[in-house]
């Protein structure tokens, strides 16, 4: 059947326009029968784009809340334009929360990699601490079980990690990808299953999942939300902390869940704080500062780093060499350049999971000094 060559969505987006200190939005049409995209200013009722393929748009990346990027702004989604597009969308684009238990943190980038291969969008993940207090109101539902206390013990022993998915029907598929609450029964009953793989026994489970659309709203709220301020896991050590950025290439290509098990099961280092971090151009190119007219790829870099979603991670070194910590994370990450890496160190992140100079994976502290400046960047300035 031909698509109808008219047939498009309609989505409201908006721009912070830094210079002129104010909000922009726009209308952007999204024709379904070539993929293509419109872009009207909606203040100026003016053509901001005329209709024409746009290198790495897919219809994919429009949802409310997602961050699509056009000629290098970072445009949020706001809302649907229209009913036709909300109807089609709101289904298209459930929202859940998930989590990933002490128990399985260890194994979290496996956990992402199976959670993008099953059709999941991560709208947003953070790396939590729980206190008695939050476990406590987090599970309040389950205050008059029998099982509440050893629950909440459970829940603030070490980090979790919080995550906000995106899909059809995501609150019951990712329910069903979790498989049974007791992890043995999953073994026996879905052995396929995230619980089955990576859980513990019927407390300890890997993973928790929303079990219906208004505890999801609840719970997105209670991690991503204003209202409630958790204590950052960052440590801030001027010794040991290293700045590591999962670029947004990577990001995309959904190797975030591959570059972070390798770093997990790297036991010279552990990981302080975790979050995704969407950075405007101005913040992109504060942040590679130190790189402006040293690196010729400077421009590239700080488009790149604007260009998407990002993972920005706290890296503790651990053990004896302690006082070298930004060192040591950067020889793990290898040659700025992947194509060397390969070459001369081919265990290396960026060797495994960089494409070029700009696209090389990963950003890490290149001097001891700045591990600890790079960190507060994200983990308390960008806060
Ligand atoms: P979740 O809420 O974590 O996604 O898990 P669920 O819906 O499958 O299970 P639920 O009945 O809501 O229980 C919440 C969590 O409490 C722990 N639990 N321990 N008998 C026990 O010791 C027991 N039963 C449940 C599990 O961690 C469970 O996920
Ligand atoms: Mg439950």
């Amino acid at each position: 059947m031909a698509i109808d060559q008219k047939a498009r969505y309609a989505y409201i987006l908006e721009y912070y326009d830094s210079q002129a200190e104010m909000i922009r939005r726009y209308q952007l049409l999204y024709f379904l029968a070539d993929d293509t995209i419109e872009m009207h200013d909606i203040k100026n009722r003016r053509i901001f784009l005329k209709r024409c393929q746009y290198d790495g748009i897919k219809l994919s990346d429009f949802f409310v809340g997602s961050i699509v990027n056009i000629y290098s702004r970072n445009l949020t989604v706001v809302e649907y334009a229209d009913e036709f597009t909300r109807s089609a969308n709101v289904k298209n684009h459930q929202r859940t929360l998930a989590m990933i238990k002490p128990d399985a943190f260890k194994n979290a980038g496996s956990i992402i990699s199976a959670i993008n291969n099953a059709g999941f969008r991560i709208a947003n993940m953070k790396v939590f601490s729980l206190s008695r207090t939050e476990a406590e109101e987090f599970y309040s539902v389950h205050r008059n079980r029998e099982f509440f206390d050893g629950l909440v013990d459970f829940m603030q022993q070490k980090p979790i990690m919080a995550l906000e998915l995106v899909k059809s029907n995501a609150i019951l598929d990712w329910r069903a990808f979790m498989g049974p609450t007791n992890s043995n029964t999953a073994r026996q009953n879905a052995p396929k299953s995230i619980r089955a793989r990576y859980g513990t026994d019927g407390r300890m489970n890997a993973v928790h999942g929303s079990d219906s659309a208004e505890n999801a709203i609840k719970e997105i709220n209670f991690f991503f939300g204003t209202g409630h301020k958790f204590t950052s896991t960052a440590q801030f050590s001027d010794s040991a902390s290293s700045c590591c950025l999962i670029k947004p290439h990577a990001f995309k290509e959904n190797i975030t869940g591959e570059i972070l098990q390798e770093i997990l099961n790297n036991k010279n280092f552990a990981i302080g704080a975790l979050q995704l971090f969407s950075l405007s151009k101005e913040n992109a190119a504060d942040m590679l500062e130190v790189y402006k007219g040293v690196i010729s790829e400077y421009v590239a870099m700080v488009d790149e780093l604007s260009s998407g979603p990002l993972i920005a991670i706290e890296i503790i070194a651990k053990g004896t060499d302690k006082q070298h910590g930004v060192n040591q994370f950067r020889d793990f990450v290898g040659p700025f350049d992947p194509q060397i890496a390969k070459i001369l160190r081919p265990n290396t992140l960026r060797a495994k999971f960089g494409i070029n100079k700009i696209r090389n994976a990963i950003h890490c502290t290149d001097l001891p000094e700045d591990g600890n400046l790079e960190v507060e960047y994200f983990f308390h300035l960008l806060q």
